[in-house]
């Protein structure tokens, strides 16, 4: 009997298993988007809808960037394709080096992937790849934090801290990993205006963990020098810092995860400088291609890819690597962009707007239910109490009244995390709280 197949029962949004989405009530009442430009997405109604989230924080310059469409179109009708493995095409050393020139201290090798998630999960192969070139085979454990965000591959997921990210896959994660605490401290921090205050202690759990497990046998520290999908967790002043001195003093390597505080979100090419700390590894994806074309990078220091050099030469250092890693096309798509951030001086656009960004946001702190306000560069979380119809209804109600009141926000559970393209003015910031004020208000 021919297998049946199911279509769409009149939707025709039935076959597309949609990701991090409640598929069924998302069906129900699609929400769908067909158009973009700058500022603004277009829904499928005509309806205009303002990005408060560059998309998935992916579209630092705007929406349908010229220069990248017509980057992509030339580069895909000239080489739409090259394989970099035991071969090469110029784009991704040229991207390379761009970034290297970027990168704060001697971060100058970059290792292509295509996503986050895939940049989270090479920096860990990378970080294993340099104990054992090193001779430290023991060094095999890594430490990530609660709430930690690293994409889904099963790396990512053991060294993050997102309890439902891990509980289906429980039984398969990555045998050796512990996790310092969260940094969200709401007793003592609510509503601060900018880096929180109160909490440079926890970075000091990473020494008892050390005592706990040993130096000897930690590779790499993980975590994201900002949270945005635990729910906007800032670093405390110092946190970071200090995380540096204690990796440093116990030779174990520091990752940053900038995949979505790279490129300008918080007003400097990556985090790293803004917070003036030199991991030794940071990944990025996203931005890195205004989200126009899926692409990731591993930016790796000098002491590391040395080190992974050592081997005669005719040898493959690091048995890892995707099919697509250097696309030309996305690679074409990078380049353009990173010709964008350079020219319309979006980094400093970013650092320009902060403030006039971070009182908007805070106007918001009276409203009913609202627990938190927190930011730092173009970035804000507004945290409601807990509705009694269940943890996450209010954040969610918030989103969608906002949405069919043209403002995209994002709710992970009962936080919005808004995180604007760099390109904001007065005008959108406006539109965004008057927007937000009327969702709040109306949320039960
Ligand atoms: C900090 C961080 N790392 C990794 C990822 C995963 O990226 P991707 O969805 O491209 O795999 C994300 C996605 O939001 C992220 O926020």
């Amino acid at each position: 009997m021919a297998v049946q197949k199911t279509h769409s029962e009149g939707t025709g949004l039935n076959n597309f298993w949609m990701p991090f989405t409640a598929n069924r009530q998302y069906k129900a009442t699609p929400r769908l988007l067909v158009k973009a430009q700058g500022m603004y997405y277009t829904d499928v109604e005509g309806n205009s809808v303002l990005d408060s989230t560059a998309g998935l924080w992916c579209c630092n310059a705007g929406h349908s960037r010229q220069e990248i469409t017509e980057a992509v179109s030339r580069q895909i009708s000239e080489l739409d394709y090259a394989p970099t493995f035991q071969m090469g095409h110029p784009l991704p050393f040229e991207l390379a080096e761009r970034l290297a020139d970027m990168a704060p201290g001697d971060l100058n090798h970059v290792f292509f992937t295509n996503s986050g998630s895939e940049s989270g999960d090479t920096a860990l192969k990378i970080a294993l790849a340099y104990q054992r070139a090193r001779g430290h085979s023991n060094r095999t454990m890594f430490i990530g934090r609660e709430l930690g965000y690293h994409g889904t591959g099963f790396g990512g997921i053991s060294v993050g801290g997102m309890v439902n990210n891990r509980k289906a896959f429980n039984s398969q994660l990555l045998p050796s990993v512990a996790h310092l605490p969260h940094t969200l401290d709401i007793e003592r921090n609510a509503f601060s205006k900018g880096l929180p205050e109160h909490g440079i202690e926890k970075a000091d759990y990473l020494e008892h963990l050390i005592a706990q497990h040993g130096a000897e046998n930690i590779a790499a520290v993980m975590v994201e020098p900002m949270s945005g999908s635990g729910g906007v967790v800032l670093p405390p002043v110092g946190y970071l810092k200090r995380l540096r001195e204690i990796t440093a003093k116990h030779d174990i390597l520091l990752i940053f995860d900038e995949v979505i505080t790279a490129f300008g979100r918080v007003g400097d090419a990556f985090a790293a400088q803004r917070w003036g700390v030199v991991p030794d590894m940071i990944t990025t994806a996203k931005a890195l291609t205004n989200g126009a074309i899926p692409m990731g990078a591993v930016i790796v220091s000098e002491k590391i890819y040395d080190a992974c050099m050592q081997a005669p030469e005719d040898t493959i250092e690091l048995f890892h690597g995707y099919t697509y890693s250097g696309h030309p096309v996305a690679a074409a798509a990078a380049l353009a962009t990173m010709d964008i951030y350079r020219d319309d001086k979006l980094f400093e656009r970013s650092r320009e707007m902060e403030m006039e960004w971070q009182d908007a946001v805070h106007s918001l702190a009276d409203l009913p239910n609202v627990i938190d306000v927190r930011n730092t560069g173009l970035i804000a979380g507004i945290q409601f109490a807990p509705s009694e119809e269940g943890v996450g209804k209010r954040g969610y109600d918030v989103f969608t009244q906002c949405f069919y009141d043209g403002l995209l926000v994002r709710a992970s559970g009962d936080i919005i995390a808004m995180s604007p393209p760099l390109i904001i003015e007065s005008k959108h910031i406006d539109q965004i709280v008057s927007t937000l004020e009327k969702a709040i208000r109306n949320a039960i």
